[in-house]
């Protein structure tokens, strides 16, 4: 395809994901990228408030920054879903779609991908 049709494609495409985007979700533009979306949503249900993640968040809970190796992701689900001793259960918070991409953020933590994560 030529560069005009490429234009209008990209134009096209992006309107029309935005405009599926307003109807529902709280947020705008949900990344197909379950980690993005996972990271989304470990912003917007408070979890920094308790956690660190590479450098950043509160330090009630432990560093999340590479927990992608210490725990599994039934670990990661479980401890999501029903919490902990001083953690609360998101079971009945979350969308079962969002407590997918949070086990897809939190298993993509690895400290050693510190260095290469992407803005
Ligand atoms: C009020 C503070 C608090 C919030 C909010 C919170 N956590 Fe936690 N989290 C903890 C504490 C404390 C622990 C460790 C001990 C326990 O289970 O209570 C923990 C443990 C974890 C663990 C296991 C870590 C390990 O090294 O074993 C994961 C994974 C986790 N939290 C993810 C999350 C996610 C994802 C969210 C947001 C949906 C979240 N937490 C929100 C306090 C919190």
């Amino acid at each position: 395809m030529n560069l005009f049709t490429c234009a209008v494609f990209l134009l096209f495409s992006t309107t029309a994901a935005l405009c599926q985007d307003n109807s529902s979700a709280p947020s705008p533009q949900r990344s197909s990228d379950p980690r993005i979306r996972g990271e989304q949503a470990f912003t917007e249900n408070g979890c920094p408030q308790c956690h660190t993640v590479h450098q950043h968040g509160g330090t009630k809970g432990p560093d999340l920054s590479d927990a992608g190796h210490r725990l599994s992701d039934d670990q990661i689900r479980t401890q999501i879903l029903k919490g902990g001793k001083q953690m609360p259960a998101f079971g009945q918070i979350l969308k079962s779609s969002e407590t997918d991409d949070l086990v897809a953020y939190v298993h993509s933590l690895r400290e050693d991908e510190k260095t290469t994560k992407k803005q």
